[in-house]
């Protein structure tokens, strides 16, 4: 009997100096440094620079990334003429999708041939960086759009974070809410070999290009037991509506035999590495729009759920409400995800390209006997050369 590793879940399948997961220890390294020593320390684009490069910039560094993101984090008219033909009612990951796309279509235009898409490194860096200048406008475009408003044009005065705000909202907001917001973005950047990720790396492992990658991860990310949980997470507290409604709520969800978005995880199962930082940005973010409503329904679910089940809250649970309080609508929150981790995302595309080997696993035939086609006649020539497997297969 086959030892199938449905969902390929505990089976390793490469090398990575991108990241390290430790469940045993609920730890999350990106190259080494522990994710909340960045989240506490670093501005989002420093964090970008170490995933892509392996170490931290110096300042000249960091100013040259910055100086590359601020020249490239204009929506272009193009892109946002694409986005307006998208259904106002389809999904914004659809929207980002379909802009990354066209993005990589234009940038790729002329590479004459697929054996050129894959790129040289220096390209591919290149891109990635484009790729991150510019999602924050058409994430930012997206909420507006649907809110019946005009995009916001770029700052250069102000940072990735306080610019992708002030895109979104038209205005800066506060310090603390800039800072909560920058630390969900470290947060989210990178997790190793998750289905995104994964499929960013199988795509690049065909030597297909990078924007290819992207597109195909973005389609990964969109799933409710990916990235759509922090949107589903808002849904569920809309339903249960207050602290007091837990108990009711929960019992109705576990008979029904429902999943509760925002809790468990395929490889932390004692807790994310990730929520402690995250809930701290939440809790500032409740006292700052005085909403402790928000932090007593919050509470009030995790501990009753933990106390049934056993199973602890995941990154999307704390940064549901978190993007809630600064503003964004629901449907934003998986696209944020996106901007955050395309940097993930294009570290280990880099990665991939840099000791491919194409990613064909096997699987493990249940289907029906073999049969055959009434009153077919098998050419002769072709079954013998069938029946010689190591000089026919192809
Ligand atoms: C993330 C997730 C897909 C991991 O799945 P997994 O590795 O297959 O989960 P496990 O094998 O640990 O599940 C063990 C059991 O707990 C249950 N379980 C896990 N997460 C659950 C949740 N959020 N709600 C209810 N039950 C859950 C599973 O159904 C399974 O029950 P079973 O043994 O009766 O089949 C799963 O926890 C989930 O769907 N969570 C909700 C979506 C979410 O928040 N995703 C974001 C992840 S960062």
């Amino acid at each position: 009997m086959t030892d199938i590793k449905k969902g390929l879940a505990g089976v390793v399948v490469d090398y990575t100096a991108v990241s390290k997961v430790n469940p045993e220890t609920n730890s999350l390294l990106y190259r080494g440094y522990p994710v909340q020593e960045l989240a506490a320390t670093q501005p989002f684009e420093a964090v970008a620079y170490l995933l892509w490069n392996g170490e931290l910039p110096t300042d000249v560094e960091l100013a040259q990334l910055r100086a590359v993101e601020r020249q490239n984090r204009a929506l272009p008219a193009d892109v946002r003429a694409v986005i307006d033909r998208v259904p106002l009612d389809a999904h914004p990951m659809d929207e980002l999708r379909t802009a990354v796309s066209l993005i990589g279509a234009q940038d790729l235009a002329g590479s004459g041939s697929v054996l050129d898409a894959s790129g040289n490194p220096e390209e591919n860096l290149a891109r990635s960086v484009r790729l991150f200048a510019v999602l924050p406008a058409i994430v930012a475009y997206g909420q507006r759009r649907r809110r019946g408003l005009e995009p916001v044009a770029p700052r250069d005065d102000l940072d990735y974070s306080a610019n992708f705000l002030w895109m979104t909202f038209g205005e800066v907001p506060d310090d603390v809410v800039v800072d909560a917001f920058n630390r969900s973005m470290i947060l989210y950047a990178e997790h190793s070999f998750n289905a995104s990720t994964f499929t960013a790396r199988v795509i690049t492992s065909t030597l297909s290009d990078l924007y290819s990658a992207v597109v195909g991860a973005i389609g990964a990310l969109k799933g409710p037991l990916h990235g759509g949980a922090n949107e589903a997470v808002l849904h569920i507290f809309d339903e249960i509506g207050d602290a007091a409604a837990v108990n009711g709520w929960l019992d109705t969800a576990l008979a029904e035999k429902r999943k509760i978005m925002g809790f468990g995880h395929r490889v932390y199962k004692r807790g994310d590495s990730r929520v402690p930082t995250m809930k701290a940005a939440l809790d500032t973010l409740v006292n700052h729009y005085d909403r402790p409503d928000v932090a007593a329904l919050y509470d009030a679910l995790e501990s009753e759920f933990v106390a049934r089940k056993g199973i602890y809250p995941n990154l999307d649970y704390p940064s549901g409400p978190a993007y809630n309080l600064i503003g964004f609508d629901t449907l934003t929150f998986t696209p944020l995800f996106v901007a955050a981790r395309v940097t993930g995302w294009t570290s280990h595309i880099l990665e991939q390209l840099a000791a491919n080997a194409l990613i064909r696993p096997l699987s493990e035939y249940n289907g029906a006997d073999e049969r055959h086609i009434d009153g077919y006649v098998a050419d002769e020539a072709v079954l013998a050369a069938s029946e010689r497997p190591e000089e026919a297969a192809g």
